[in-house]
Order: structure tokens, then sequence, then C-alpha cells
């Protein structure tokens, strides 16, 4: 790489942003947690609000998760704003309220990961040290027409050596943020600007003519397909609801009889009488079983990151009963429509309300 116009494109080039005009160690952490996932412009509403009400890492370490949580609100991945907290805490505790100007210590630090510790490092205390991610991969990946994949460790690796060995001891932090910039207006992940691009005549991707096929991209998995067969049960007027368990998958969020498989009527019909006799154990019910009121509420599909579920939903009318005493609990509860209203629902099941 040629660092020197790498560089004198940067200072041309460079975004004026916030936490490069007022640097400070703490700034730079706050706007490293919030860049990450997340869009330049997007970050520029929040760096400020946060730094106004968090002003160092003293205040932070203070404050409530819920405080820090208001000010998240929007930016998503919260997980970041928890870490924060935590991380501003194990400062206080282990170094006396300020960072450490070192990434072998920064790291440490609840919530820094090596990206984020050569981040830091590199631009508030200039150390030499990478900060690798996906915009620094690419852009290697296509330089050297590198055929890696880059969520691989192994790239990863031969990237942060490539990088170490270029990286100048005297502007470690402008060249990370160079990398950071050429990556966002220059070297894309789609329809790079070569014609732009101070490497054109020495980057190999280019040179070959195939600049998006660098890095290589990960061949898609199918994504797991699920069936279920969703019930919306009235039992007079009220709505049979079920309460999802605190961890996995739409953790603690509310949801109508869910059943795998795509149940065709006469299985809903057959589902019926073998369960909910047993959970309303009237014997009167069983008239009702014969030809009970099943309608049709159509088919669905939920896309998540890595499962897709198909559905069919069902809405049912039973005579008002009261649930044996034990048999409630297998089945969810039965609540008014008032109180269904209120109830948090898997967005997933929504057309099935
Ligand atoms: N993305 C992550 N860190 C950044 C920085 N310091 N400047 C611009 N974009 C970034």
């Amino acid at each position: 790489m040629d660092v020197e116009s790498l560089l004198s494109w940067y200072r041309n080039n460079h975004r004026c942003l916030p936490w490069r005009t007022d640097r400070t160690p703490y700034g730079t952490w706050i706007s490293e947690a919030m860049l990450q996932q997340t869009r330049v412009t997007t970050v520029l509403d929040y760096y400020p609000r946060f730094l106004e009400h968090f002003p160092d890492i003293r205040s932070l370490a203070a404050s409530s998760e819920d405080e820090v949580l208001k000010l998240w609100e929007g930016l998503g991945y919260y997980s970041r704003a928890r870490n924060l907290m935590r991380g501003a805490r194990y400062v206080c505790e282990h170094f006396d309220g300020e960072l450490p100007e070192s990434s072998d210590l920064l790291i440490r630090i609840p919530g820094i990961g090596p990206y984020m510790a050569g981040a830091i490092a590199s631009q508030a205390f200039q150390e030499p040290v990478p900060a690798v991610d996906g915009n620094c991969i690419r852009i290697y990946c296509r330089l050297y027409a590198l055929p890696m994949i880059p969520s691989e460790r192994t790239t990863y690796n031969e990237v942060y050596s490539r990088v170490a060995k270029d990286i100048p001891p005297e502007e470690p932090g402008d060249f990370n943020e160079a990398l950071m910039d050429f990556g966002s207006l220059i070297c894309t992940p789609k329809s790079p600007r070569c014609t732009a691009c101070p490497f054109a005549t020495e980057c190999s991707a280019n040179l070959l003519g195939k600049q998006e096929d660098f890095p290589l991209k990960k061949t898609k998995k199918e994504t797991p397909v699920e069936e279920h067969t969703i019930l919306r049960i009235f039992v007079g007027k009220k709505i049979l609801v079920h309460k999802r368990p605190s961890s996995g998958l739409l953790a603690g969020l509310f949801e109508l009889v869910d059943l795998p498989g795509n149940m065709e009527y006469h299985e809903v019909k057959k589902w019926l009488k073998d369960n909910l006799l047993e959970f309303c154990g009237d014997s009167s019910l069983a008239a009702s079983f014969i030809e009970p009121d099943i309608r049709v509420l159509g088919t669905g599909k939920h896309i998540f990151s890595h499962l897709r579920w198909n559905m069919i939903g069902y809405e049912i009318h039973l005579p008002d009963q009261e649930p044996i005493k034990g048999n409630a609990k297998k089945f969810g509860e039965l609540v008014s429509a008032k109180k269904y209203g209120s109830l948090a629902f898997a967005s997933a099941i929504r057309m099935y309300r």
C-alpha cells in the first residue's frame, strides 16, 4: 500500500466529524461504540447529545441504565450502551476514571474488543496499532486481490499483519481513519468509485476488472423454514394467550396457540377435540366439537435474521367455559379483550392478532 497516497487523499477528502475536531479519549470511545453497525450520519445526532448529558467517564459510571438507554433510544444494538456503562464503571475502579493509553490495557475494559482498542489507541494516543474493520478488509482484499472471505479469522489475521506493516508511526490515527473514510467514500462495497481512486493503477482487483468480486462472498446458507399453525381461540369472550419463555426467540413476548406444522382444517378440529375438551372439562363442550366454529385466517410468513416462519392461522369460537384448574397453565391463560390489547405480542404473528 502506498501509505503517502492514502494520507494525502485523506488530507484533501476527510469528513469533518465532531469526534475528530475536538479529539478526546472519552469522545473517541463513545463515537467508536456508536459507530459500530451504525452510519456516521445517524451518529451525528446522538454523539453531541450523549456527551452533553455524560461529559466524562465518571458521570457515565454514576448514571442508571435507564438514563443511558434513553439517550441511546433509536440507535439499536442496546448492548453497546450497557457495555459503555459497565466499561465506565470498570475504568473508574481500575484506572482512576481515565482511559489507559495503550491498546493492551484498553482491551481489558468490558465492551472494548481488538478493533475498538486499536481505534482508540491509534486515534487518541497515537499508538501505531491496526483497527481492522470491514472497510479495511475490503480495501486490502481488493488492493491485493486476496481471495478471502471477510468473516473468516484467517482473513482478519492476514489483513491485520498487512496493516501493521503499513501503519505509519507518526500518523497512526489518521491512517486508520483514512482507511475508514476511503472505504466509505471510494472503495465502497457496491459500485466502488475506481475512477476517483488514487490506487487505480496498483489495485489488483481493478486491474483485473473484478473489483466487486473481492473480497469473496460467503455462499449463503439456505434459511431454515419452520411451519406453524396459529390458533386464535375465543372461549366465550376471552382469548387464549401464552407467554413465551424468558430466553430464546421472542423471549417474554405473548403469543397465540402456536402448533408445529401446517395443519389443515380437520387436523385443527382433531387437535381441539383431543386437547380442549380436557382444557375446559365440561361435557357440554363436546357438542360444539361436532361442528366447531373454525374460520380460516389465511397464510402468512415472517422472516427472522436466521429463520423463516410459514404460518397458517385459524380463529376458533368455543362456548364460555371455565378451564379446569391446573389445565389452564398447560395452554396459557384466558384473558379479556381489554387485557389482550395491552399485551406485548411477537410481531411475527401480528396478522393473526
Ligand atoms: N467508523 C468507525 N469509526 C469511525 C471513525 N472514527 N470515523 C468515521 N467512521 C468510522
